[in-house]
């Protein structure tokens, strides 16, 4: 290390880099979509658990780690061991998630530049008139028009005969045939919940569905019923085409990465504290103007509702383990992100502080992300659960064109995303740089041509296939994120030196007891609650692996 090290100005530009690094497509996209899932109110008590007992611990334990050695994830643990240790492969375990995961971190975030474009264009306005001709002869449109009107028909009154056959047809048996009508009508009450899969069973649906099809086109409103039927799975196949379209992925995810470099080769003052300065604050007023928006949207105020209370019946084995993961790749540790920007910190820095203004930014705003999303959920009825990250991209637009000035919230939505995606990405990029900087002496700009140039190339099989990215998503955040947090908090709390740590409560002043509390914890509760998520998260996937 002949260089000498760069530092952050100050205490804001720390924090509003490390909250850069923390707010990103995890508190946007994935929190609001797990909570939905998840049923809202005790899950969030639940993942705010997990900030408070594992997260903080260990965001306190890994920015210290960074500061005291000013090092990389790797020599950092060889300079607080004062000898070369075998925790150092902890390091090199988190260089190989900076790869793994903005692999596919890019790549997302390049979405997030397509859609700012399709949204500013008109694309999800309307269906192009073309569309509405082409319909009849697709056949994924068709089955959603049939599926609708089938549907819709069930909501109207039918005529007795009509109900005779759909239920001969659903139970297959004889003696309905000859039942007196109100009989029919009262087993058609009964049964009308279950028709669809009844008849789905004796794949009968088919028939049905294209009854109702024919007798619902000679409607009136046919034009404007298609149109609402077909508008979703318009919008899914535009996503899907876009996915498709590999080339034109794999430029987006070449363009982000070309301004990850350029923002990280230009160093930690002019290149990352420069643009996270500026990007932080503009991120945080428009999520604050787009949770305003849709709060005064939400009359009955149920999202908020569902957020604070919710249903507590959709809770299920994995839920613990699903928050606790979150909270690991939400707050970007067990990786040596936070440990990366912390080796950049000037010696008189107060981790204690930092770590809680980081901790407590990316909280606020997971919650502000729900505010936000919630509300035009419920007001327009949408089920976010579809197709997994598709919501961000399938959904959503739907809806924020629904409003009257949505021409406008949609690409602010999206430049929002790009926003926060990017200045996750470039902290990602940096524990590359700063790996290779500092354990290969190589300079800040070979460093980081090489990173982005070997990311950009392990991300493409991502950019080919969006089902690829499963892997290196479920790799990092069920297994290396929790195993190098782990691993992080053993070192710390019982391989250094405990007045290391001691020091940065001292420094600045803390009382007493609150390094107790936190050391204690960082010892015990930490580890053993990791070490039970890790078996859970473990179990699951080798579950998947075997059906
Ligand atoms: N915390 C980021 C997010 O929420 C993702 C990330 C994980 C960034 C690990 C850096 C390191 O989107």
């Amino acid at each position: 290390m002949s260089q000498k090290r760069e530092h952050w100005s100050g205490k804001l530009g720390f924090i509003l880099a490390a909250s850069g690094s923390a707010v990103g497509l995890g508190n946007l996209w994935k929190f609001p979509y797990i909570t939905w899932q998840n049923g809202g109110g005790l899950f969030v008590l639940i993942y705010l658990l997990c900030i408070l007992l594992i997260g903080l611990p260990i965001m306190i334990a890994e920015i210290a780690l960074g500061k005291i050695s000013s090092r990389d994830p790797v020599g950092a643990f060889d300079f607080v061991s004062k000898r070369k240790t075998r925790f150092r492969y902890v390091g090199i375990l988190g260089v190989l998630s900076a790869f793994v995961i903005l692999s596919f971190y890019s790549v997302v975030a390049g979405w997030s530049i397509e859609y700012s474009i399709k949204s500013i264009s008109s694309d999800f306005k309307s269906i192009p008139y073309e569309s509405y001709k082409e319909a009849l002869t697709d056949d994924r449109k068709v089955k959603a028009l049939q599926k609708a009107v089938f549907e819709e028909a069930l909501t109207q009154p039918l005529t007795d005969i009509e109900k005779r056959e759909i239920l001969h047809a659903a139970l297959s048996q004889k003696t309905i045939q000859q039942m007196p009508f109100d009989e029919i009508n009262e087993l058609f009450k009964k049964e009308k919940k279950n028709l669809i899969s009844l008849l789905k069973e004796n794949k009968q649906i088919e028939t049905w569905q294209n009854y109702f099809l024919a007798k619902r086109s000679k409607r009136k409103d046919f034009n404007e019923f298609m149109h609402k039927t077909l508008l979703p799975v318009y919008s899914s196949s535009l996503f899907a085409d876009f996915l498709n379209n590999w080339p034109k992925v794999s430029l987006w995810h070449l363009i982000i990465m070309s301004i990850c470099l350029l923002i990280v080769s230009s160093g930690i003052k002019k290149g990352i504290e420069k643009t996270t300065k500026f990007l932080m604050p503009l991120l945080l007023l428009l999520m604050f103007f787009m949770m305003i928006n849709s709060l005064m949207l939400d009359k009955e105020q149920e999202g908020v509702k569902f957020l604070l209370f919710g249903d507590p019946g959709k809770l299920h084995g994995l839920s613990i383990p699903e928050a606790m993961g979150h909270a690991f790749f939400t707050l970007s540790l067990g990786m040596g992100a936070m440990l990366t920007y912390g080796s950049y910190m000037k010696k008189d820095s107060d981790v204690v502080s930092d770590a809680l203004w980081v901790t407590g930014l990316d909280t606020l705003i997971a919650l502000i992300a729900c505010m936000m999303i919630f509300p035009i959920i419920f007001v327009y009825g949408l089920e976010p659960t579809s197709g997994g990250i598709g919501i961000l991209f399938t959904t959503l637009p739907l809806e924020l064109f629904k409003f009257s000035y949505g021409y406008l919230l949609a690409p602010l939505f999206y430049i929002l995303v790009f926003l926060a995606a990017l200045t996750s990405a470039i902290s990602l990029l940096e524990v590359a740089v700063t790996y290779l900087k500092d354990e290969w002496n190589l300079d800040r700009d070979k460093a980081s041509l090489i990173a982005a140039g070997a990311i950009f190339l392990v991300g493409i099989p991502s950019a080919i296939s969006v089902s690829f990215m499963e892997y290196p998503d479920a790799l990092s955040t069920n297994i290396m994120l929790p195993l190098g947090g782990l691993l992080i908090a053993i070192f710390m709390g019982h391989k250094a030196e405990k007045t290391l740590l001691e020091n940065e409560f001292i420094k600045h002043k803390y009382p007493k007891w609150s390094f107790d509390v936190f050391y204690f914890t960082l010892r015990y509760i930490t580890p053993a609650l990791v070490t039970i998520v890790f078996i859970f998260l473990l179990s699951d996937l080798v579950k998947k692996i075997v059906s």
